[in-house]
């Protein structure tokens, strides 16, 4: 009986896990460049830790469990709730700001689709104690770092930003009263994976006052920072204004303007943001977005700890993959398998010394293979060129008589005959 994968699962065979092996490691080496450490948490947390402030939708998309003690448990499907219950635990001894970064694996239950799946691979980037709004901008300067990096430019894909903050002012404004706010986020994060009609048609269902609804969907059609007075104006609405400018400001310093935008529909799903929120989108428009966060000022406080700024992204592997291959960004970067010396021998009579010598390669630190199928030599010289080997080793006659090895350079062809020994004493443990 054959048994296949799990619906929204993936298996990684070679090539796969050197694709997402790279991807890692270009967000690993990004994070570090600027400034953050490594975590990592549980695979699976209580229940509850993804009940209290992720949102309605997280929740329905939880695979959860009872353990034998009769605890209700569910697998991550986010690592900010972890992150949040990291820190508060050690919150007098952890030096501030805290600058962390993971790559977990999560699972959601979403129905699979281009670019969503129900396990992947999620960047995290935080920085928690620092309220201003430079560390908005330092956590999509880094997002942009690492786009730019694997040669993603702005044609190619885009930082949209907005602010709850602002949102909430404008909605308030406009006289929507605050028990409504949560569940008009949900809504108007909704709006673009929405048929206008059906929109509007929720939208009236939360909003009854036209004239209210009226100001919502201008505010969101907004395409600068600079008009929302225009459509709502008090104090408000402009201290979110000037908060908003600053991080733009900031990211224009960092000179990555040109990949950010200011994007008034950006609300974000998650229930937890507070201020800044953003979303990396590919210019089309054509997939889901590639990663997005935001600041989340009251999440410590909400997991029992004091209240501590926060501002975060995610960024997960299956989007950001599909448009590296789309964009031919992908397979040319991910390093070929590859070994620096092939070991072939003549004829099988040499085979215990291929053996030898492979394992005498190895232990003095060098990436070395041989074929077990010995075939004639031109197959053993094909599996070599197969395996990208830089040099072939080749055992023949003349290691019979003199001890001397050929050492064939894979790329230029040219051949050398040296003697053994000196040879593996020369290519010492580096
Ligand atoms: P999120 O928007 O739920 O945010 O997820 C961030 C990114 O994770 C998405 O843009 C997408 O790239 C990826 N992602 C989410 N769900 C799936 C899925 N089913 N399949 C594949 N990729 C997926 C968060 O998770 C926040 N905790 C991010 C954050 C960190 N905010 C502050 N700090």
């Amino acid at each position: 009986m054959k048994i296949p994968p799990v619906k929204g699962t993936r298996d990684f065979y070679p090539p796969q896990m050197a694709r997402r092996n790279w991807i890692v490691d270009g967000w690993k080496k990004v994070s570090v460049r600027n400034g953050f450490e490594e975590y990592d948490g549980p695979i699976f947390e209580y229940l509850k830790m993804f009940q209290i402030k992720s949102g309605d939708e997280i929740v329905e998309q939880l695979f959860s469990l009872q353990d034998r003690g009769g605890r209700d448990l569910a697998i991550r499907p986010e690592i900010t709730p972890t992150l949040a219950r990291m820190v508060n635990q050690q919150i007098n001894s952890l030096p501030r700001p805290i600058k962390w970064f993971s790559v977990p694996r999560l699972c959601r239950a979403e129905r699979p689709q281009k670019g969503r799946l129900r396990e992947f691979f999620q960047w995290n980037i935080d920085i928690i104690g620092i309220d201003s709004p430079e560390a908005d901008a330092e956590v999509i300067f880094t997002t942009v770092d690492y786009l730019r990096s694997v040669g993603l430019t702005p044609k190619d894909v885009q930082v949209k930003i907005s602010s709850r903050r602002l949102l909430a002012a404008v909605l308030r404004g406009a006289g929507v009263p605050d028990e409504k706010l949560d569940s008009l986020y949900a809504l108007l994060d909704k709006k673009p994976k929405l048929p206008p009609e059906t929109f509007e048609a929720l939208l009236a269902e939360q909003v009854p006052d036209a004239k209210q609804a009226r100001a919502i969907a201008d505010f969101m059609a907004l395409d600068s920072v600079e008009s929302v007075g225009e459509v709502v104006n008090n104090d408000e609405v402009q201290n979110a204004v000037v908060n908003l400018k600053v991080v733009l400001a900031a990211l224009s310093l960092m000179e990555v303007e040109d990949y950010c935008v200011f994007d008034p529909a950006i609300v974000r799903g998650l229930a937890y943001y507070t201020g800044v929120v953003f979303e990396v989108h590919d210019i089309g428009g054509e997939l889901r977005a590639i990663g997005g966060g935001g600041r989340y000022d009251n999440l410590l406080r909400d997991f029992g700890g004091p209240a501590i700024a926060a501002t975060g992204m995610g960024m997960g592997d299956c989007v950001l993959e599909i448009l590296l291959q789309e964009k031919g960004l992908l397979d040319s970067q991910v390093p070929k398998r590859q070994v620096e010396y092939f070991v072939a021998c003549a004829d099988h009579v040499f085979t215990k010394d291929m053996y030898r010598i492979t394992a005498a390669l190895r232990s003095r630190g060098h990436a070395a293979n041989f074929s077990y199928k010995l075939g004639g030599l031109s197959k053993q010289l094909k599996a070599a060129a197969g395996q990208n080997a830089a040099a072939c080793i080749i055992i023949g006659q003349e290691y019979a008589e003199k001890k001397q090895l050929v050492v064939k350079d894979m790329a230029t062809g040219a051949q050398e005959l040296v003697d053994a020994e000196a040879f593996l004493a020369g290519l010492d443990v580096s």
